[in-house]
């Protein structure tokens, strides 16, 4: 091989290796059970014998602006929001969009009750998987 051969096979060395980094990169966050920035709201879930809510903090932040929520409807701090399932129902936190309208409503408990836990939800609690 004369230089430039070797010049240009080492490119292809360096990008395949690059390649091959990304993509176990990948795979080792997808592997992971939560998504990165999701957050978990437990202070009552669990103990009131339903799995924790896992809520997907980009998923949201892709559609709204952050003033939709902050610091209206959330304070900006993980744990700091006293958010119940009642709260919800009567249109408080989660409820201002999931409501049939905006969002669907919160009917479909597993969806947002899809922490990891021994906890199972009954089927009569509307666990549809
Ligand atoms: C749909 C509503 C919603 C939108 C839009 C939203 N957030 Fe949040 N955010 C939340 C909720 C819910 C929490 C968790 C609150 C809790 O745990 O009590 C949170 C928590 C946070 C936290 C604290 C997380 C931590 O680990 O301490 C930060 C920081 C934050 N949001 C920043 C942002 C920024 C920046 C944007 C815009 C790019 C944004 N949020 C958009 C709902 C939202
Ligand atoms: C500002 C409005 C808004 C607020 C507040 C909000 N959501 Fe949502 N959420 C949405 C919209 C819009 C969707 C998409 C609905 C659709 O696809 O039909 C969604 C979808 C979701 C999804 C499904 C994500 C997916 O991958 O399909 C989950 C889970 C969820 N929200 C949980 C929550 C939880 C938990 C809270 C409260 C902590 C919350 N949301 C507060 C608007 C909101
Ligand atoms: C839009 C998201 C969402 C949906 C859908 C949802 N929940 Fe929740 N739920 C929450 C959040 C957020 C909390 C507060 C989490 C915490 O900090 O423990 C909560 C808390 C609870 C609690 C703890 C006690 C209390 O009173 O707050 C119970 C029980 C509960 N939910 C039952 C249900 C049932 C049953 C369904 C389906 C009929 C359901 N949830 C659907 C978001 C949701």
């Amino acid at each position: 091989m004369n230089k430039k051969n070797i010049f240009s096979f080492s490119l292809v060395l360096i990008a395949a290796a690059s390649f091959i980094t990304i993509l176990s990169l990948l795979t080792t966050t997808k592997s992971s059970q939560a998504e990165y920035g999701d957050i978990t709201l437990n202070h009552y879930a669990e103990k009131a014998g339903m799995p924790p809510v896992i809520f997907p903090h980009w998923f949201h932040r892709i559609r709204f602006k952050c003033k939709v929520c902050h610091p209206n409807i959330f304070e900006m701090k993980q744990g700091a929001n006293d958010v119940t399932m009642v709260k919800i129902v009567k249109g408080d936190f989660c409820g201002k969009c999931h409501n049939g309208r905006i969002a669907w409503p919160p009917i479909y408990c597993d969806r947002c009750h899809s922490g990891k836990s021994d906890v199972v939800i009954p089927k009569a609690r509307g666990f549809v998987k």
